[in-house]
């Protein structure tokens, strides 16, 4: 293996950056040329692809987005865009590729290794934290610190007024984030596509509270369970506070990636170049208990990765 390319797709993460700087330098360390291929899978059959250069990824790990920048790619799901890929990377002389990117992306990574034969790696980076087999995505853990510090700011002023607030988190279908992010805020109520509401008991349990004394309500939703306009619509004017409604969007998506997002890139990135040299291919690099493994892009693929319930158990018996 002599040159490799590195490329990110999908919705960007914080901390992609870091995985490309690993990829880079990890590489040619190893005596490597690597290359970028911008845009993601739509830049790759633009042939948007460039050398990059140990100096080219300096002063990148802290910052948000992706230097190489991203797209979605909906052609990728048909077998002719993905033949004309390989055709592409074959005539630029590259002999693996490593896709940072979220569950769409590992998709594309998995049909170009296994069906046109291109050793490819997968590195997880979303947001979302919804890909099966590791426990952490890139970007998940700045995504949470940024959904806490918003919901910390809502909390002021909701006690302040002595409002409600229903505040709308992503994660596609996944009720990761807002478990997580409503469960270390203390929210009084975490709504997500995992669990059915039943609006009728919950607006009679926020009502008690209330009238037990509580000054302020925080309702945390999953984008993937309902939007906060039909959970406001359920909720107000029977849970006695005033209501207002706070829609996060894709604020969550950016910002300076926390150390532990770059800890984890760096540690994928150079997983994602050793398991090229040794051969590995239609892998991608997880995190298991601590460990960074690589598991096999189908295995990860086919199933979808559940949400503890424990986690929303724990908030409802804190909160
Ligand atoms: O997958 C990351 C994510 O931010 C989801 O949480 C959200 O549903 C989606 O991407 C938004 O996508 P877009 O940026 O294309 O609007």
């Amino acid at each position: 293996m002599k040159r490799i390319a590195v490329m990110t797709s999908g919705g960007d993460a914080p901390g992609m950056n870091a995985a490309i700087r690993a990829v880079v330098r990890y590489g040619i360390k190893k005596g490597l040329e690597v290359y970028g291929i911008k845009r993601g899978y739509a830049g790759l059959l633009d042939e948007e692809i460039e050398p990059l250069s140990f100096a080219s990824v300096g002063g990148i790990m802290e910052k948000g987005g992706t230097i190489l920048r991203t797209s979605r790619c909906p052609e990728f799901v048909m077998k002719e865009t993905r033949a004309e890929a390989a055709k592409i990377l074959k005539r630029h002389g590259i002999d693996g590729l490593v896709v940072i990117g979220g569950e769409g992306s590992m998709h594309g990574a998995m049909f170009l290794a296994e069906e046109q034969k291109i050793p490819v790696i997968g590195v997880p980076g979303t947001i979302d934290n919804d890909i099966a087999m590791t426990d952490m995505s890139i970007g998940v853990d700045t995504c949470l610190n940024t959904v806490v510090d918003a919901i910390q700011k809502l909390k002021d002023t909701a006690s302040s007024h002595e409002r409600a607030f229903i505040i709308e988190v992503m994660g596609r279908s996944s009720g990761y984030i807002a478990t997580v992010s409503g469960l270390v805020t203390g929210a009084e109520a975490i709504i997500v596509p995992e669990v059915p509401v039943n609006y009728e008991e919950l607006s009679n349990r926020l009502l008690q509270e209330r009238e037990r004394g509580k000054i302020n309500c925080i309702v945390v939703v999953a984008e993937g369970a309902a939007s906060a306009y039909t959970v406001a619509r359920h909720l107000e004017h029977r849970i006695g506070y005033e209501t207002r409604i706070t829609i996060l969007g894709h604020i969550q998506r950016g910002g300076s990636p926390t150390a532990f997002d770059r800890l984890l890139a760096s540690r994928m990135g150079v997983a994602a170049v050793d398991a090229l040299l040794n051969g590995e291919t239609s892998v991608m690099t997880a995190l298991q208990g601590g460990k960074i493994v690589t598991v096999p892009l189908a295995d990860v693929l086919k199933e979808k990765k559940k949400l503890d319930l424990h986690l929303l158990e724990l908030a409802g018996l804190l909160s």
